[in-house]
């Protein structure tokens, strides 16, 4: 099963970026995590980064087209994007939401994310574990749908 695990922006700057809330590991630490356990679980994962929101649109249509499982972390975008909401409706993958901190004790603009409702789950302030659990949670329902 084909993952693709799609981080938006500022998710570059892991280990730079306010590292009180996000930790001091990097963007390419938190790939090495993920391919280890993908490696692990059977899963291939195709892990991508990107600040520019059209380039995000179009990696969810590919995943949408290749029928891939989608770990996403929108970043910002979760809570205003509805292109990218409607994006992330047309992946059947499944697609699970993730977060690194948690947002629901930040500021209050960060409590709402307009992609939950059309993700098959969220997972949300656990750090890297948001997306290592994201990725058991693919691998467990691959599982239960194959023959
Ligand atoms: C984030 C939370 C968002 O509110 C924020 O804009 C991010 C990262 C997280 O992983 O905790 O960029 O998605």
């Amino acid at each position: 099963m084909k993952v693709m695990v799609l981080s938006g922006a500022n998710l570059g700057r892991l280990g730079l970026r306010e590292p009180a809330v996000y930790g001091s590991r990097s963007y390419g630490d938190l790939v090495a995590a993920c391919r280890e356990l993908a490696t692990e679980l059977g899963l291939e994962v195709d892990c991508r980064q990107t600040d520019d929101e059209a380039t995000m649109l179009r990696w969810l249509h590919e995943a949408a087209d290749v029928d891939a499982a989608v770990v996403l972390n929108p970043g910002a975008w979760s809570h205003y994007s509805y292109a990218l909401r409607d994006a992330a409706t047309q992946v059947q993958g499944p697609l699970v939401e993730v977060h690194l901190s948690q947002t629901h004790a930040r500021e209050a603009f960060r409590h709402h994310s307009v992609i939950s409702a059309v993700a098959v789950g969220t997972i949300t302030g656990l750090g890297f574990d948001s997306y290592l659990l994201a990725l058991r949670a693919i691998a467990a329902r691959v599982r239960l749908a194959a023959p």
